[in-house]
C-alpha cells in the first residue's frame, strides 16, 4: 500500500482514512505494509517534479494507493509541467487506470444537504465511469503555437483507440450486471468523430452482455438530466472530459462533492482517492470532510481485498454517523453537531466498534 497524501485538505482527510483503514485491516486479518510518499505540490517541494520516478515505481508495486489531493493556489503561475495537477495525470498514466468509478449514492440524513429538492435526490444511486488515462486529457498533438499569419493559437487533441474504449465499455457493462443492469453511455455523437467511433463501439460490446439494458445520451442532455431525474440512472459510462464534468455535477445529488469517493482500476493495481480536490483555503484548519476519503477505503477493502463485507462495514458506519447528527461545515444541516475532520473521523471509528463489537 501507498499513501499519497498530497496537498491542501489532503494529508488531514487521508490521516482519517489511514485510521480507518487500518482498524478494519486489523479486524479482517489483512496486514498493511504502508508506505508514504509525496505527489503534487508536495513533490514539487521535496523532488522538484510533481510525481518522481521513484514514486511511480513504488506505486507500481504496491496493490493500492491511497490518494488525498493535489493542488492549491500556489502552484497557480507554475509552469504546465509541473503544475501539481500533471501528477496526478502522470500517476494515473503509469499505472494505467484505465477505469474511475464514482459512486453517488444519496444517504437518507443528507437529503437535506443538497440545495435540490429532496423528492428529485432521493432516488439517486449511481456509478459514473468514466475513461481515465485517454481522451484530450492526453491526445497529441497539443500545445501552443502560432498560425502562418502569426496568430497565437493554442490546441488540445480528443483522440480514443478502439480498444480503449473497449476495455473501459466492458468495465462498465460488467459492473451494471452486480447492479440494476441498465448503462447509459454519453457522448457528443451530433457533432464529434470521436463520439460516433465511441458509440459504435458501446453498440457491439453491449451484444456481450444481452441482459444490460442500455441508452445513449448527449453530454449536454445528460448534464440535463442528472439534476432533472437522477433517478433515471444506474451505470453512466464515458470518456475522460465528460466524467470529468459530469460527476462534478452528480455530486451536488450526495449534498456534498466532501462525499463522493473513488476507484480507480486499471492493468496494473488500483488507486483510490476523493474526488474532491485540495481546498487550500480550508487547509490546515481541521474543517474538511473526510468521509469521501473514509467510502474511498470502503472501496478498496471491495475491489483490491475482495471482502464486501468490510466494505459495508466501514459504509454502514458513515451513514450511522451521520444518522446521529454529526456533520462537517461542507454538509448543511438544519441541527447539527459540527465536528472536525479528526472528531468526525473518531466518530467513524466508534460506530465501526458499536457495529460490531465483537472485533470483527
Ligand atoms: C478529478 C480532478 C482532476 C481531473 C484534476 C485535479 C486534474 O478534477 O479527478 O476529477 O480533471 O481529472
Ligand atoms: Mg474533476
Amino acid at each position: 500500500m501507498t499513501v499519497l497524501p498530497g496537498d491542501g485538505i489532503g494529508p488531514e482527510v487521508v490521516g482519517a482514512g489511514v485510521s480507518i483503514l487500518e482498524e478494519v485491516a486489523r479486524r479482517y486479518s489483512i496486514s498493511l505494509l504502508l508506505d508514504r510518499d509525496d505527489i503534487g505540490w508536495a513533490a514539487v517541494r521535496r523532488y522538484g517534479v510533481p510525481l518522481a520516478d521513484e514514486t511511480l515505481d513504488r506505486v507500481k508495486k504496491s496493490d493500492a494507493v491511497l490518494l488525498g489531493a493535489v493542488g492549491g493556489a500556489e502552484a497557480e503561475s507554475k509552469d504546465f509541467a509541473i503544475r501539481p495537477e500533471a501528477g496526478l495525470l502522470a500517476l494515473r498514466k503509469g499505472m494505467d487506470l484505465y477505469a474511475n468509478l464514482r459512486p453517488v449514492r444519496v444517504l437518507p440524513p443528507l437529503l437535506d444537504a443538497s440545495p435540490l429538492k429532496p423528492e428529485i435526490v432521493g432516488a439517486t444511486d449511481l456509478l459514473v465511469v468514466r475513461e481515465l488515462v485517454g481522451g484530450i486529457y492526453f491526445g497529441e498533438p497539443r500545445g501552443r503555437d502560432r498560425t502562418e499569419q502569426g496568430e497565437e493559437r493554442a490546441l488540445n487533441t480528443m483522440v480514443y483507440t478502439v480498444p480503449q474504449i473497449e476495455r473501459v465499455v466492458r468495465m462498465a457493462f460488467s459492473l451494471a450486471m452486480g447492479r440494476r443492469k441498465r448503462v447509459i453511455s454519453v457522448d457528443k455523437a451530433n457533432v464529434l468523430d470521436v463520439s460516433l467511433l465511441w458509440r459504435e463501439v458501446v453498440t457491439r460490446i453491449h451484444e456481450e452482455f444481452p441482459e444490460v439494458e442500455l441508452d445513449h445520451q448527449y453530454v449536454d442532455n445528460c448534464a440535463m438530466q442528472l439534476i432533472r431525474a437522477p433517478e433515471q440512472f444506474d451505470v453512466i459510462v464515458t470518456g475522460n472530459l465528460f466524467g470529468d464534468i459530469l460527476s462534478d455535477e452528480a455530486a451536488v445529488l450526495a449534498g456534498s462533492i466532501g462525499m463522493l469517493p473513488s476507484a480507480s482500476l486499471g492493468t496494473g493495481g488500483a488507486m483510490y482517492e476523493p474526488v474532491h480536490g485540495s481546498a487550500p483555503d480550508i487547509a490546515g484548519q481541521d474543517k474538511a470532510n473526510p468521509l469521501a476519503t473514509i467510502l474511498s477505503v470502503a472501496m478498496m477493502f471491495r475491489h483490491t481485498f475482495g471482502i464486501g463485507e468490510a466494505g459495508d462495514l466501514i459504509e454502514q458506519a458513515v451513514l450511522s454517523t451521520l444518522e446521529k447528527g454529526v456533520r462537517t461545515p461542507d454538509l448543511h444541516a438544519e441541527e447539527a453537531r459540527y465536528v472536525g475532520t479528526r472528531a468526525m473521523g473518531e466518530c467513524v471509528l466508534e460506530e465501526i466498534d458499536r457495529i460490531r463489537p465483537d472485533g470483527r
